[in-house]
C-alpha cells in the first residue's frame, strides 16, 4: 500500500495542466467505437478508470492505438462489436459498467460485465430495470449487484423517467437507444450531466432535447445561516429522445481538461494563503459547473478567464486566489450537479467560517466508497468535528485541523479531499493507499507538489 505523507503549508501558484475529463473520455471512447472510419481524440484521460473503457471495447474487438498525443479508435461501427470470449473488466469505473451495459444490451451476443469490490457492491438494479423493460435479459448477482450477464438484442425504444438523478443511468438508456426499434426517452426531475447527448451529437445521432418549464426555488434566505452561501436555483430537469440505428461517423475530437479533478487543485489554492492559480483548459460544461457557483456563493474568488465552445462542450481557463470561505449547505437538487465535488467541499468545512452541510446526498453511500462513512471517519480523525446523518453530514466550520493517519478506503475523490484538507493542519497528515487517486487523477500528488515549488 502505497502511503503519502502530506506536510501542511506554503502556497500554490502557477498554471495547471489537468487529465481529460473522465466523462466525456467514456463517451467519446464508445461513440468512437461505434462509429464508421477511425476517430482521434486528443487528451483523452489518463484516469485508470477511463483506460478500463478501452481495455473493455479492446475486449469487443475494437481496435484503438495509443498514439502520441492523441488516440486511435478504429469504429466497427454500430453492428461491429465482437463477443468478448471472457467476462468485460470495469475494475473501479461504475461508468464503464453503466455505459457499457447499455451498449452491451443492444448486441446480438451474451457478454458478462463485472468489476472490482468496491463496483461489485454497488447498485446495479438502476440500469437493469430499464435495461429489462427495453428488452434485454439482465442476470445479476444477489441484491441486483454486478457481475451482469447480459443478453440482448431485439431492444424496444422506451419512455422512462429516471428515478435517481443518474447521467450514468440516462446515458445507459440511451446508448442502449441506438439499437432499439424507435425513439428512446429518457427524462429528468433534476439536470444531470449531458455529456452523453452532446457526444452523440457530435458522432452524427439525432437527439431531442428538451428542458422541462419550471425552476426549482432557491433556497429561501430565512433558510439560511448568517455567512451561508447563497447560490442561484438548480437547473431544471428534462428529457432527451435518441432516434435508433444512426449512423455514426469517426471524429476528430478533444477532451476538455476534468473539472471534478480542477476542484481538488482549486479547494487547496482557497485553504493556502497567498495562493494564485491558472487552471487551464477546463471543462464548464454548466451541468457540471455547479460547484463554481457554490465556491463563488461562499467567498471565493474564482474568475472565467477563457470561455469557448469546442467540440460541442464549453471550456475555458479559471484563474483562483486564497480566499476566506463563508460556509453552506448543499441539498435537493444541487446534490446530482455536484456529486462528484461534495467530498472536497465537506473536507472544506473547517476552513470554512460556518462549515457545510450536505443533505438529500443518501447517493454518496453507494459510490466508490460509502463516502459520508469515510469522510465522517478520516476528517474526525483530524479533529474536525463532523455530524453524520443518513443523507449526508454536517463539518463544523472555524476549526482547525491536525495532521493524522487517515484511510480513503480505497477511493480515489476521499484521498484527493484529504490531501487537500491535511495541506491546512498542523502537522503531517499520511494517506494510506494514496495511490487510489489515479482512478481519476493519476498526477494528482506531482501536480500538487509541482505547484506549491512554483511558489518557493
Ligand atoms: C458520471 C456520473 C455520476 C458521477 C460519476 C461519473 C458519468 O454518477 O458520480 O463519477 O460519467 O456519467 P451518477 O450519474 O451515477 O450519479
Amino acid at each position: 500500500m502505497a502511503r503519502k505523507v502530506i506536510s501542511p503549508g506554503g502556497r500554490l501558484s502557477g498554471l495547471a495542466e489537468l487529465p481529460g475529463d473522465k466523462s466525456i473520455s467514456h463517451r467519446y471512447a464508445i461513440l468512437a467505437a461505434l462509429a464508421e472510419g477511425t476517430s482521434e481524440i486528443s487528451n483523452y484521460a489518463s484516469a485508470a478508470d477511463c483506460q478500463s473503457t478501452l481495455a473493455c471495447l479492446r475486449r469487443l474487438g475494437v481496435r484503438i492505438e495509443p498514439g502520441k498525443d492523441r488516440l486511435r479508435i478504429a469504429g466497427v461501427g454500430l453492428e461491429g462489436l465482437k463477443p468478448p470470449g471472457r467476462a468485460l473488466d470495469a475494475e473501479n469505473s461504475g461508468s464503464t459498467m453503466r455505459l457499457l451495459a447499455g451498449v452491451l444490451a443492444g448486441q446480438p451476443f451474451p457478454s458478462t460485465l463485472t468489476g472490482d469490490r468496491s463496483l461489485r457492491k454497488r447498485p446495479m438494479a438502476r440500469i437493469a430495470d430499464p435495461l429489462r423493460k427495453m428488452g434485454a435479459t439482465i442476470e445479476t448477482a444477489a441484491g441486483e449487484r454486478a457481475p451482469l450477464a447480459i443478453r440482448g438484442g431485439g431492444l424496444h425504444g422506451i419512455d422512462y423517467t429516471l428515478p435517481v438523478p443518474s447521467a450514468q443511468v440516462k446515458s445507459a438508456v440511451l446508448l442502449a437507444g441506438l439499437y432499439a426499434d424507435r425513439v428512446t426517452t429518457v427524462r429528468e426531475s433534476v439536470r444531470t450531466r449531458d455529456h452523453t447527448e452532446l457526444a452523440l451529437r457530435e458522432f452524427g445521432a439525432t437527439v431531442d432535447l428538451g428542458r422541462s418549464g419550471d425552476r426549482e426555488e432557491a433556497p429561501r434566505p430565512e433558510a439560511l445561516a448568517p455567512g451561508e452561501a447563497r447560490t442561484g436555483p438548480a437547473c431544471a430537469g428534462g428529457f432527451a429522445g435518441i432516434h435508433p440505428r444512426p449512423k455514426l461517423h469517426a471524429r476528430q475530437l478533444t477532451v476538455p481538461g476534468d473539472l471534478s479533478a480542477a476542484v481538488f487543485l482549486l479547494a487547496a489554492a482557497l485553504i493556502l494563503p497567498d495562493s494564485e492559480l491558472m487552471v487551464h483548459d477546463v471543462g464548464l460544461n454548466p451541468t457540471r459547473t455547479r460547484v463554481l457557483d457554490f465556491l463563488i456563493g461562499m467567498g471565493a474568488t474564482i474568475n472565467v478567464a477563457s470561455l469557448a465552445v469546442r467540440d460541442g462542450e464549453l471550456a475555458g481557463d479559471i484563474a483562483v486566489r486564497h480566499s476566506p470561505l463563508a460556509g453552506g449547505r448543499v441539498c435537493g437538487a444541487q446534490v446530482a450537479e455536484m456529486i462528484d465535488e461534495l467530498p472536497m467541499l465537506a473536507a472544506l468545512g473547517p476552513y470554512s467560517e460556518s462549515g457545510i452541510e450536505i443533505r438529500d446526498a443518501g447517493e454518496l453511500r453507494v459510490k466508490e466508497s460509502d463516502r459520508i462513512a469515510a469522510l465522517s471517519e478520516a476528517l474526525r480523525r483530524m479533529g474536525a468535528t463532523v455530524e453524520e446523518f443518513p443523507d449526508g453530514m454536517r463539518v463544523a466550520g472555524g476549526g482547525k485541523l491536525r495532521g493524522a493517519r487517515v484511510d480513503p478506503l480505497g477511493d480515489h475523490r476521499i484521498a484527493m479531499a484529504l490531501a487537500v484538507a491535511a495541506l491546512g493542519a498542523d502537522g503531517e497528515t499520511t494517506i494510506l493507499d494514496a495511490q487510489c487517486a489515479a482512478v481519476s487523477f493519476p498526477s494528482f500528488f506531482e501536480t500538487l507538489a509541482r505547484l506549491r515549488d512554483a511558489s518557493t
